[in-house]
Formats: structure tokens, sequence, C-alpha cells
């Protein structure tokens, strides 16, 4: 049983603060730390802030802290629920809240709660974080499938200061034999891409994006990616390794079309601006010239026309990944699924807000065949349990920034822990990431 339940402000990546929640049982303290992205959307739960220019900039949580050391923490303790029942708590935290986006006590308060739960639902029955999370969503354990790792390498969009549109580009070692290799392969590939990009644009051009990726000064996607497969074959792993873009075009749609020069303020102009038509044949060029894999976020989220147009010609050749557009959202993913806009769900814990509502959204996905994808924020913490749930929920695949941050390593330090100790119960999803879930 629950005896306490604490929260506290502590800090991300970025230097902005956020909720660590505390609890104490029988078997001791459990905690959990919520991350943040730069991007919410209407649809997502609420990312509480005080909004007080004064402190923090605006960004402080004080307020979803109260909230779980006032209304939270006293509700919980007397409703004396059993920690192991994730979805009995679940349900009372939305219960208590009350409203569908998790506005009134805040997503982040309420996250952190269900979180630190969790971990001592696991606590008490002494099983790993992510055999606790199989146990929930009951799901198929043993061999217990070891996610395929999406590598920011390289940051664009608005994670990072340069031109580039593009958020993400990823490097994905799919023909690795193990996860542990796979993170090798991708450490490997990002120190021969650094120096590349140092010889190529100067000292400057290997500054950090928010992901932990570089952020050189390139002017195009095709840049970047002439650079990420030069480091592909300069590491020796060509063919072995495919690359992922997220684009996030919801960040450069503009008047109902696309404005790559969103960043650049001299360069940015109507005239120039894409229709969806003219940026998927940007899009299909690319798929087609690089060893791309995995396409997310390609139109904006408000933008279905041009989403269920061009899902069935680039799902040939790519995955498509839902983000913005689905936002972990259900009534949202069910309509996405109707309308045929993708084959892959980003699974992103804080925008909807407890455990029991993202297992539920990842297996509606995977009840229309959909992949999942775990994914971290932009602004991240020490905090692991995407680790533990990419594991539980044999998603397949995870992206946690690049091979390099600790905030961001933490998550592959995770799995690679727990590769190691299920040794031959363990098995790497590798090329299979896409369809290995169903099995
Ligand atoms: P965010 O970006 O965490 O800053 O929202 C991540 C993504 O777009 O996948
Ligand atoms: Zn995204």
């Amino acid at each position: 049983t629950i005896s306490k339940v604490y929260a506290r402000v502590v800090y991300d990546s970025r230097g902005n603060p956020t909720v660590e929640v505390v609890i104490s049982t029988e078997k001791g303290k459990f905690s959990a730390i919520v991350p943040s992205g730069a991007h919410h959307n209407s649809h997502e739960c609420l990312d509480l802030r005080d909004n007080d220019p004064k402190k923090w900039n605006g960004r402080g949580v004080s307020q979803a802290v109260q909230n779980v050391n006032e209304i939270i923490a006293p509700a919980l303790i007397k409703a004396n629920l059993d920690v192991t029942d994730q979805e009995s708590i679940d349900e009372f935290l939305i219960d208590l809240d009350g409203t569908p986006t998790k506005e009134k006590l805040g997503a982040n308060a309420i996250l952190a709660v269900s979180l630190a739960v969790a971990k001592a639902g696991a606590g008490k029955k002494g099983s790993p974080l992510y055999k606790h999370i199989a146990d929930l969503a009951k799901l198929h354990e043993y061999p217990f499938l070891i996610p395929t790792p999406f590598f920011n390498v390289l940051n664009g969009g608005i994670h990072s200061g340069s031109g580039l549109t593009f958020q993400e580009f990823m490097v994905v070692p799919y023909g690795a034999p193990s996860f542990f290799e796979a993170v090798r392969y991708a450490t490997e590939i990002f120190h021969t891409l650094r120096t590349l990009t140092i010889e190529k644009y100067g000292s400057s051009s290997a500054n950090l994006g928010d992901e932990g990726g570089i952020a050189p000064n390139v002017e195009n996607a095709r840049q970047a990616l002439d650079l990420i497969v030069s480091a592909i074959k300069g590491a020796g792993y060509e063919g072995q390794v495919g690359i992922a873009i997220d684009a996030s075009a919801s960040d450069f749609y503009k008047e109902g079309k696309y404005d790559l020069n969103f960043k650049n303020e001299e360069l940015s102009n109507a005239i120039d601006y894409l229709t969806s038509d003219q940026l998927a044949e940007l899009y299909w060029d690319l798929i087609n010239k690089y060893p791309i894999v995995s396409l997310e976020d390609p139109f904006s989220e408000d933008d279905w026309e041009a989403w269920t147009k061009y899902y069935p010609k680039f799902q040939s050749k790519v995955q498509i990944v839902a983000d913005a557009i689905t936002s972990t959202t259900p009534e949202i993913i069910e309509q996405g699924i109707e309308k045929k806009i993708a084959n892959v769900l980003l699974l992103k814990l804080n925008q909807i807000g407890t455990l029991t509502e993202a297992i539920d959204a990842a297996k509606l996905a995977y009840d229309a065949g959909w992949a999942v994808q775990v994914s971290h924020r932009s602004g991240e913490t020490e905090d692991t349990t995407i680790a533990d749930l990419a594991v539980g929920l044999r998603t397949a695949q995870i992206k946690s920034g690049a091979p390099a941050r600790s905030e961001r390593f933490a998550k592959y330090n995770q799995i690679i822990r727990i590769e190691d100790d299920l040794e031959k119960y363990a098995v790497y999803a590798g090329k299979n990431f896409h369809d290995s879930n169903k099995s």
C-alpha cells in the first residue's frame, strides 16, 4: 500500500523545471520524472505550467507539484488501491482530474504519479519494470523483443539554430546482431559524422541540437543526408544501417502550404512555399535516392488530405510514422486508422498522461496492423521508463535522440542492461522493426 506520495521540482535537459514524484510503499521509494516536448498541440494532454513570467520564464511547474501534494496525494492514499493495479489507479487519477486533456491537475502531475506507481507495482512483484508492463498489457513475454533504436544524429527544425527545415535525421542500425552492437555502430557513425561535418563545414558545425545530435548549418535535407550516408559508409556499415526522418511538418505549415525557409526570415517568401504535392515530390526523390526506411510527420497535423493521398505511395518504400497528427490520442488514432494516414503510431507518454492509456493506445494501433514507436521528448531527464515501456510493449522500435548525452543515453543504457540480463530470452528486432510486434 501507498504510505506517501510526494512531488518536487527538478530540471530537464533544457534547464526547464519539471515534476518528480516519489511514492513510498513497504518496499521502499519509487520515483518518476516527466519529460517535456517543444510541441504542444490542442489535442494532447496539458503540460501544466505556472505562466508566471517572473519565475523560470513562465515555465514553472509549482502548480502541478502542488496538485500532487495537496490533491492527488491525500486522495490516492485514502483510496487505498493496490500499486500493482495500475488500471484502477490510473482510472482514479483520470476521474480525479475529470477533464479530457487533464488540464485541471496537469498531465505532468498525473503522469509522474502514474509512472511512479508502475515502478512501485514492479517493486512489489519483485519484477523488472518491463516485465510488469508486459503483464499489465497482457502481452506475450519470453523471449522479450528488444527494440531497434532510431538515433537522432543530426538535428534541425525547431530543435536547432540552423536553417535546416526537417527536424530529425536518424540512423537505424537494423543490421546489427544485437542492441548492444546497434549502439556501437551508432556511436561510431556519430563520431565519424562529427569529423566529416567539421571537415566540410567548419568546427562550429558540430554544435549540438536539443536532442544531442549535431546541428550543422547545412542548407537542405540533401546536404544533411549526404553527410549521414558518408558517415555510415566511413564507419563501415553501408547496407546495415538505414536512415529515418522526422520532418515535423506542422512547424513549417503556413497558409495551407509548406515554408522550407520558416527559420530564416530573410529567405522566407510566400512565393516559394511548397504545395503538399511539391513537398511529396521532394520526399519521393529523397526516399528513392537515400537508404531511408522511415518518415515521420511528412505533412502537417492539419493537412489530412495530403496524409491520405500519399500514404499508399510512400508505404511501398518506407514506414510512415504519425506523431503530431495523432498525438497519442485514441479518438484521433481511430480516425487515422480509418483514413489510412500512416502505419506507425509514435507513442509519447506525456501526450496521453497515464501508463494505462498509453498501453491502450499501443494496442489500438496493433489491432489495426500498425507498428508502434516509443518516443522520448526533446526536453528529457535521467528517467528511463520509456526503455522498459518499449520492451514491455514489444514495440520493436524506439527513438531517444543521439547516441550521446546522458539524458538520451540513459534510455539506451537501460536497454543494454535489459538485453544483458535477459541473455537468451531476448531477441533484437533488427530489420523486423516494423512487423515483429505482431509475432
Ligand atoms: P518534441 O519533438 O519532443 O520537441 O515535441 C519530438 C518529435 O517531434 O518527435
Ligand atoms: Zn515528431
